[in-house]
């Protein structure tokens, strides 16, 4: 059984180090450290684990030696027009490679939210790569969230494995977490727009084109393609709303006018 909690305690924190660089490769400039964790947890952040209850330890509830997956936020102010708003930035979530595609990852972001409502706030926000098909299907087709902003090379140079080298560029998702269009999502009320203007493709290659030296180029000259899109359209007042996938694994980002309520 997979028990999702919160983490507890310096050794569970050091677990999520621990499969935090084996899932991304980190040198030690870029690895975000143990006391960043322990941090996060005191000052509004989460750190939740997804810990295998069959792998031996001494607790039901699992503990260091049985985390299979983590998320990791940090609170944050939006400020603006109105008053100063807290939000949550997710900033990493990892499943280990032989637990991904059983739902571990949708759980980890569904106790994220869980535990963000019980505390009044409402709104999280994360960044994730362009390229990355599976990950564009779990944030927009499975969560909800929208996107409606670019950071090109958002993190500069990076050690990620899963980088191949190319700039940093980064989508940023924003997730309304009791808003009616996440609501009905969760709910298996996929919520069809008619409303779609442009749509952005990935191809399933990428994911080849990334993992070798003979495909980068042809993956950096889509990357720069598609950033000009993704700008233009974003300039022009559209978001991402829906995202799909077809039977070969091509992804299709959906872009079309939100409406107010999906961007309150
Ligand atoms: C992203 C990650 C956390 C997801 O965890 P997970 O436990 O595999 O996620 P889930 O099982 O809840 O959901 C994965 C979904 O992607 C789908 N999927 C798997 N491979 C896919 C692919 N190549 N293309 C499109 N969708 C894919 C799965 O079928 C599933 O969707 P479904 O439930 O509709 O069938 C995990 O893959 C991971 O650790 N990746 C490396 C780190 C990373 O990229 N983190 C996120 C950015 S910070």
């Amino acid at each position: 059984m997979i028990v999702i909690r919160a983490c507890e305690g310096f050794e569970e924190l050091a677990a999520c180090v621990r499969l935090q660089i084996e899932t991304w490769g980190y040198d030690e400039g870029d690895v975000i450290p143990r006391r960043a964790f322990l941090v996060a947890q005191k000052i509004g952040g989460q750190v939740i684990g997804a810990f295998d209850s069959e792998i031996t330890c001494s607790s039901p509830n699992g503990g260091p030696e049985s985390l299979v997956g983590f998320a990791f936020s940090l609170p944050g102010v939006k400020t603006g027009a109105g008053e100063p708003r807290a939000y949550l930035h997710s900033h990493m979530l990892a499943v280990k490679d032989a637990y991904r595609n059983r739902g571990l990852g949708t759980r980890l972001k569904l106790e994220q939210r869980r535990e963000a409502l019980a505390r009044g706030l409402r709104y999280m926000e994360w960044t994730f790569d362009p390229l990355e098909i599976k990950n564009a299907h779990l944030n927009i087709h499975k969560l909800g969230a929208i996107v409606r902003g670019y950071r090109a090379n958002f993190y500069g140079v990076s050690s990620s494995q899963l980088q191949g080298g190319l700039p940093t560029d980064r989508l940023l998702a924003e997730w309304r977490l009791d808003s009616s269009r996440v609501n009905a999502i969760l709910e298996g009320n996929l919520a069809v727009t008619p409303r779609i203007e442009e749509r952005i493709l990935v191809p399933a290659s990428i994911y080849q084109w990334k993992a070798s030296e003979a495909g980068r180029e042809l993956a950096l000259a889509l990357q720069s393609a598609n950033r000009q899109k993704f700008q233009q359209a974003f300039s022009l007042g559209l978001a991402v709303l829906a995202f799909s996938l077809d039977a070969e694994g091509n992804g299709v980002f959906e872009l079309g006018s939100p409406t107010q309520a999906e961007t309150e």
